[in-house]
This record gives C-alpha cells, structure tokens and sequence, in this order.
C-alpha cells in the first residue's frame, strides 16, 4: 500500500472517511442524488472542483458514492487515489452507455465482464502486448446474482471505453460491433487497469441510454426505471 498523504489535490477526504467500496457515477449531481436517495446518514467527503463524495450506510453496510467525471484521465486519477490513497478494494462505476450490438436496446442493463479501448492508457506499464482490461469476477458474479433476485435482465460481455465522443471515423464502431463488442462509453477500461495495477477490484454496470445503429434514446422516464434498476444491482455490492 502506497500511502500518500491526504487530503489529495483532487479529494478533501481524510483517512478513514470513504468506505472499502464506492460507487462512482461520472455526474457529481449524481453522486449527490444517490447518497440522499438511498444511503442513510449521508456525509459529505469531497466538494474539490464540486466532485462531490459521500459515505454512510445501506442495509447497514458502510458504502461511499463519488463522481469520477468524464473520460478515462478523470476516472483515472480518482479511482488510482482511492485505492492506492483511501485503501478502497472495490469501485463499481456505474452509468450509461450508446448501444453498438444488435443484442443490445435502450434500458438493458449491461455489465462489462471486458473493457475493450482506442486510449493509449495502458502504454504507462511498457507491456509487451496488449493488456486485456476485465472486471473482478467476485463483483460480476455478486452482481450478476442480484440481478436475477430482482428479475432484472442483464447483458454481460465486452464494452468499448473510447477516449472520442465525436468520433470523426465514421467506421470505427462498425469494428468494434464486428468483434462482438456490446456498446460504448468512455471509463471502464481506465478502471479496470488502475484496479487490475492496484491489485483491487472494480465493475463497470450500465444502462443503454442511446443506441449508434437504431437512433432509439431513453425517454426521461424510462431513464428513471433503468437507473433504478441499476443502482438496485449496484447497492448489493456494498
Ligand atoms: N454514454 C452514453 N451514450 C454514449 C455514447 N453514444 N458514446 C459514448 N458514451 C456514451
């Protein structure tokens, strides 16, 4: 454990204040929500650059939810300090995604078992090969398990974390779909290697909120149903 002094330039929180497991939606405002809505005696551990992190219970179990921001450097650098800093085992990030496969449509709920990327992240361990970015198997199969007890269907396989919103190739993720990638978002595969490096764990659960090849997007009353369905997978790692 490399144990730095903290606070970090990027958390205000003390030693001690943030749980072995966190939740981590991009959106602070998220972050907010969820702690209010289902954490009881929430207490606010972060407001550095208004990302907002926040420790109390569910179900009795000690439980922290944190915004990691957009895009891999973001996640990056707060999933490396929770875990090497704030001795946190577990991240579960949880949010959206734009569907690639046919076997995915709008408020399915995704897990990637596998974050494939086009981010030049892992080229920092100088591997000689390329590095494969996957979910703890504890959290998968926990998740997986909860999902079925709440009749929640998920789809479990290889998502694409791209460093490109607006992709200028039109073509890229007509690869991508080609390897049987499901759909596309921008943090897992950062996650998985600063867990992967760190020695902890982390799970990448998502809901499809956009879809590249039909056009669907969620209403934002469907969007509701499948956060909540998602969150209610999420809070049973805790
Ligand atoms: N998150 C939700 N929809 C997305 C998309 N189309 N691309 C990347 N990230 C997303």
């Amino acid at each position: 454990m490399n144990h730095a002094p903290v606070p970090t330039p990027h958390n205000g929180a003390k030693s001690g204040e943030i749980a072995k497991t966190v939740l981590m939606p991009g959106d602070p405002l998220r972050a907010k929500f969820i702690a209010e809505t289902y954490l009881e005696n929430p207490v606010c551990f972060n407001t550095v650059r208004n990302m907002f992190g926040y420790t109390g219970t569910y179900k009795g179990k000690q439980i922290s939810v944190m915004g990691g921001g957009m895009g891999m450097p973001s996640i990056g650098i707060y999933s490396y300090e929770l875990y090497h800093f704030y001795d946190v085992d577990n991240i579960i990030r949880i949010g959206s995604a734009g569907g690639i496969s046919d076997n995915v449509h709008v408020r399915d709920v995704v897990i990637g078992m596998g974050a494939s990327t086009n981010s030049n992240f892992a080229s920092q361990y100088e591997l000689p090969g390329t590095f494969a970015p996957i979910a703890s198997y504890e959290l998968l199969e926990k998740a997986v398990n909860a999902a079925r007890s709440q009749n929640t269907n998920v789809v479990v396989g290889n998502i694409l974390s791209s460093d490109i919103f607006y992709d200028d190739n039109k073509n890229s993720s007509n690869l991508w779909k080609k390897m049987g990638v499901l759909c596309v978002e921008m943090e897992a595969a950062a996650l998985y290697m600063n867990a992967a490096r760190a020695g902890k764990n982390a799970l990448c659960i998502l809901t499809i909120s956009d879809h590249l090849y039909t056009g669907e997007s969620l209403s934002a009353e469907d969007r509701q149903v499948s956060f909540r369905e998602m969150m209610e997978i999420a809070l049973e790692l805790a």
